[in-house]
């Protein structure tokens, strides 16, 4: 047993809808939660830039104390992962890809036709193709879409409204036509939040959310390595590198609490 928090991050909010998946499944683990909100989105700088600022992260994690490290982030997920696996030997660290194309390859038919949508760099780096592929070499239907206007206009809080919708329209409608999508990746964690949003518009396409499917990646390392909480007093505590409006609203909605309820703090990485 290990009573110890879990560290979560992400480049803003998108990591906080894994939270409530895991206060549901495993409701003694607790979260050290870090949303890097000063300086969203990761998706559109270089890889170099965000794994400087995934270490950044890995070291605040670290000194907390956290029993295992998840990256609650595509982009840093398929660009930082194997940097924070070096550095931190001792801690496990998963990220939200592998989790995701395991429910793929696990679930879709060689016939099915995937679409993966995630930031740019997320996408440049080929990771979910990579990743299905080599798991599902007789898969061939696999395309993958950037959509680097879904994640300012959340972390903006503009989420079910005509502009969001618009948004969707623009980068989607296109891209689902054209390649006869059956089954839609949301590979950026911040898309969970307009999950609703795309299922309305395209009623019959299935969707796959990595912030959803890494709760169980998370339980199966756990009860490998003997490391799940039991009953305990611990508490979440949530961090952003600027408190935010819509990130304090975030949790709020999202965990069904009242704001003076909630541990949120402050923290500035880059002092
Ligand atoms: N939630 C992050 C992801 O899953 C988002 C990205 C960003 O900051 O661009 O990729």
């Amino acid at each position: 047993m290990d009573n110890r928090r879990i560290g979560f991050f992400d480049s803003g909010i998108g990591g906080l809808t894994s939270i409530p998946y895991l206060m549901k499944d495993y409701p003694d683990e607790h979260v050290i939660f870090f949303g890097d909100t000063a300086r969203t989105p990761y998706g559109s700088k270089s890889a170099r830039v965000i794994r400087r600022f995934t270490l950044e992260i890995g070291e605040f994690m670290e000194r907390s104390g956290v029993k295992m490290m998840v990256a609650a982030c595509n982009t840093i997920s398929a660009t930082s992962l194997d940097v924070l696996r070096e550095k931190y030997p001792d801690i496990p660290v998963t990220g939200v890809i592998e989790p995701v194309c395991d429910v793929v390859a696990g679930s879709c038919g060689t016939d099915d036709h995937i679409g993966i949508i995630a930031t740019r760099a997320t996408v440049s780096t080929g990771a979910y193709v990579n990743a299905i592929k080599a798991r599902r070499p007789d898969m061939e239907h696999i395309f993958q879409t950037a959509c680097p206007a879904f994640v300012p206009l959340i972390e903006e809080g503009i989420i079910d409204n005509n502009i969001m919708h618009d948004t969707v329209r623009y980068y989607l409608d296109d891209f689902i036509r054209e390649n006869s999508v059956d089954t839609l990746v949301l590979g950026c964690t911040h898309y969970q939040l307009i999950r609703k949003v795309i299922e309305e518009i395209y009623p019959g396409i299935r969707t796959i959310s990595s912030s959803e499917e890494v709760v169980k990646e998370i339980g199966t390392i756990l009860e490998e390595k003997d490391m799940l909480a039991g009953d305990n007093d611990e508490e979440n505590v949530f961090y952003a590198s600027d408190l935010s409006e819509n990130f304090i609203n975030m949790i709020s909605m999202l965990l069904g609490s009242e704001q003076d309820d909630l541990n949120i703090r402050f923290k500035n990485l880059d002092m």
